[in-house]
C-alpha cells in the first residue's frame, strides 16, 4: 500500500504521517528530508549545479527504523537528522529541489526505498509524480500564519530565535518557489483529498487519514 501526503511547508504532513504510519503498521518516509540532505551536501562540499548532482549521485542516504537519516559521503557516515532542519538549510533547499537532475536522483531513491514495503510518504509531488498510482492521496493545507506558528515552535525547540513575521514571509516565498518550479511542482493531485488543517487538531487530521486508509 502507498499513501501520499502532499502539501506546503508547515501544513502538518510529517507530524501526522509519522503517527498514521504507527497506527497502520507501515513505514513513514519523509521525502523532504532527502531534498534537505541534497542542500546539506551542497553546504558541506561547497558544490553547486552539475557538481552538486555528481556529489549527490555518489552519496548514500538511508533512514534507520527510527526514522533517523544517515548520510555516507566520501566513506564517512553521519546522522544528519538534526543538521538538515536549520534555517540555513530551509533557506537553500527550494533552489536545490528545483533542479531536475536532483529530483530524478531523489525520486529514484524514494521509489527504491518504498519498493518492498507499504509506506506513507510525505512531500510535494508524491501523489502527482513519485506515486501517481498511490491507493490513498491527501493534500494538506493551512493558512500561512498558522503554518508559521507551527514552524516557529520547531525552531524554538532547536534554539533558533526568529520572529513569526519573518518565518511567515519565508514560508510564503518557499511555497511560491515550490509551486512555480518547472519540474514536479507542489500541486494537489486531481484524486487527492484536500484537508484544511488550520483549525483542526493533529489528532483530528490523524483520524481522518487513518480512517480513510483503513476503510476503503
Ligand atoms: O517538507 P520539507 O519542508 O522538509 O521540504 C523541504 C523542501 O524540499 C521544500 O522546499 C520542498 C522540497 N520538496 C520537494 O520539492 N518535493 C518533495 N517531494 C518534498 C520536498
Amino acid at each position: 500500500m502507498k499513501i501520499a501526503v502532499d502539501g506546503p511547508a508547515g501544513s502538518g504532513k510529517s507530524t501526522v504521517s509519522k503517527v498514521v504510519a504507527k497506527n497502520l503498521g507501515i513505514t513513514y518516509l519523509d521525502s523532504g528530508a532527502l531534498y534537505r540532505a541534497c542542500a546539506y551536501i551542497g553546504t558541506v562540499t561547497g558544490k553547486d549545479g552539475a557538481e552538486l548532482v555528481e556529489a549527490v549521485s555518489h552519496a548514500e542516504l538511508e533512514f534507520d527504523t527510527a526514522g533517523k537519516l544517515f548520510l555516507t559521503l566520501n566513506g564517512k557516515t553521519e546522522d544528519i537528522s538534526t543538521v538538515i532542519r536549520t534555517p540555513e538549510i530551509a533557506a537553500k533547499v527550494s533552489a536545490v529541489a528545483a533542479m531536475e537532475d536532483i529530483r530524478t536522483l531523489v525520486t529514484d531513491k524514494l521509489r527504491k526505498m518504498a519498493s518492498k514495503t507499504s509506506v506513507i510518504m510525505d512531500g510535494r509531488d508524491i501523489g502527482t509524480h513519485v506515486f501517481p498510482d498511490a491507493e490513498y492521496k491527501f493534500f494538506l493545507v493551512a493558512s500561512p500564519r498558522e503554518r508559521a506558528r507551527r514552524r516557529m515552535k520547531d525552531f524554538e525547540a532547536m534554539g533558533f530565535n526568529k520572529t513569526i513575521d519573518d518565518i511567515e514571509a519565508e514560508i510564503i516565498k518557499r511555497d511560491k518557489q515550490d509551486s512555480e518550479r518547472e519540474h514536479a511542482p507542489l500541486k494537489k493531485a486531481a484524486d487527492a483529498l484536500e484537508i484544511d488543517t488550520t483549525n483542526l487538531t493533529i489528532e483530528q487530521v490523524i483520524s481522518i487519514i487513518t480512517e480513510t486508509a483503513s476503510n476503503k
